[in-house]
């Protein structure tokens, strides 16, 4: 391992998110664990944490597989109970508390507003705001310890640009860049850094398994380079972020997309 690939030598990554292999969440642990960290991949289901772990062990990584189903809608008690054991696990696995804490689980239930339901709306909510703030309060301790902490929250170019038919998925979205916002400025000098990426199009079963041929086609054409950003992009931009000892940030990594969408 080079200088340069053991940037994270000594941390201790919790991703969530991680159970598909062309995700962001998988492309993000893969990367963190090949630059050095200890990685506990976090996944929905129990059945995928033998999974993940085999990932790990097939790449030669340090780690092990977490489930955490951040749709808890038991209430607060629950998620808290939940995420806490969780990362006791991940501390007894890793010899040291979590250091680098990124949320980057997220769904999509898309409809025009007209139809929209209450399930489809609290489903999101619930991955993208209840669940992680939660997660993010009961790791606050460890992250503390870790001098710097960090956390990056994976939110969407379309909480800043809006996108029809998923007023769901932007708003809460918007509402993840706003709490992460808010704790970057309650941790400010306090030794935990709270940043925001926000990609564009990523090909990842997300969009290239949910949206149609032509829809796809629309986005790509507002792509300088036509063509979609990998997961391993938005893997680098998490890597330089949680490297770069900033706080409140909103990264966004687009690949020109919000240029576009501004001269729309
Ligand atoms: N792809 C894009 O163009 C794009 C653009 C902007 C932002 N993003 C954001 O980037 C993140 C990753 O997206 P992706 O494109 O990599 O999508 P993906 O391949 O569909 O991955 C999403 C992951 O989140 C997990 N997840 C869903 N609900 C969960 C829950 N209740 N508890 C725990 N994990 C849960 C999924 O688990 P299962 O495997 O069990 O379903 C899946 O592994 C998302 O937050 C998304 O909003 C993506």
């Amino acid at each position: 391992m080079s200088a340069e690939q053991a940037r994270f030598e000594g941390r201790v990554a919790f991703v969530t998110g991680t159970g598909r292999p062309n995700g962001i969440g998988w492309a993000t642990a893969r990367l963190l664990g090949q630059e050095g960290a200890f990685v506990a991949a976090g996944v929905r289901a129990n059945t995928d944490a033998k999974k993940v772990e085999g990932w790990l062990t097939e790449e030669g990584l340090n780690g092990i597989g977490v489930e955490i189903d951040l749709t808890d809608l038991n209430g607060y008690a629950s998620i808290k109970a939940k995420s806490e054991a969780r990362l006791t696990r991940i501390e007894e696995a890793a010899g040291a508390p979590v250091s680098d804490l990124v949320h980057i689980a997220g769904v999509t239930h898309d409809d025009v507003a007209i139809r929209m339901t209450e399930e489809d709306w609290t489903e999101i909510d619930t991955v993208k705001n209840k669940g992680p703030f939660f997660l993010t309060v009961a790791a606050l301790r460890g992250l503390r310890k870790a001098k710097p902490g960090n956390v990056v929250s994976v939110s969407s170019l379309a909480a800043l640009y809006g996108h029809a038919g998923q007023s769901n998925y932007v708003a809460t979205n918007a509402a993840m860049i706003g709490w992460t916002k808010s704790l970057a400025l309650e941790y400010e000098g306090k030794g935990v850094n709270f940043n925001v990426v926000a990609p564009g199009l990523v090909d990842t079963d997300m969009t290239r398994g949910k949206l149609t041929a032509e829809q796809w086609q629309t986005l790509l054409e507002m792509m300088p380079d036509k063509k979609a950003l990998q997961p391993e992009d938005i893997a680098s931009a998490i890597a330089e972020v949680l490297i770069s000892n900033k706080t409140g940030q909103v990264v966004v990594v687009d690949g020109g997309l919000s240029e576009a969408l501004s001269k729309k």
